[in-house]
């Protein structure tokens, strides 16, 4: 079986640690790439877990031909947007809670998953 190509958008405390799990504890996903605002971190995350992809957007992440899914873990204001961007670029989602920080933003980004039809998950403990 082909493994789920992911990557992690977001990797501050939670993000790397979701980067560490799907590197070396889940046999069925490929880590493809690492992705964060701050690039500098992103590129220090994806040196230590030895991959070679890192990118300093979502945007830019989402051109790696071999990405089915994106895991959100950037703080909770941006959320809403990258689960909306992601499901336009048609990727499995799983998101950090909270989804949003405003109903709005939580039924556009549910509006936009429903729309593309991509398997969606939100992170509680
Ligand atoms: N499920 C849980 O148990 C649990 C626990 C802790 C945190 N969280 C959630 O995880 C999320 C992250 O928390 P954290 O403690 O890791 O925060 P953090 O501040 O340690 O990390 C956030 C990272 O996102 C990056 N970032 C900021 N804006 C960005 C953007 N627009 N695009 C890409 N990267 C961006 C930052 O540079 C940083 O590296 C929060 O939404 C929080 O609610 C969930």
């Amino acid at each position: 079986m082909r493994k789920l190509g992911v990557g992690v958008l977001g990797v501050g405390e939670m993000g790397k640690r979701h980067a560490e799990n799907l590197r070396r504890l889940v046999p069925e996903a490929h880590l493809v790439a690492v992705a964060d605002v701050f690039a500098e971190r992103a590129r220090q995350v994806a040196n230590e877990l030895e991959i070679d992809r890192s990118f300093g957007s979502l945007e830019a992440m989402l051109e790696c031909k071999d990405l089915d899914a994106v895991l959100i873990a950037t703080p909770d204001k941006f959320h809403a947007p990258a689960v909306i961007m992601a499901a336009r670029a048609g990727k499995d989602i799983f998101c950090e809670k909270p989804l949003a920080i405003t109903l709005a933003d939580a039924e556009a980004a549910l509006a936009a998953v429903t729309k593309a039809g991509v398997p969606f998950q939100v992170g509680f403990i």
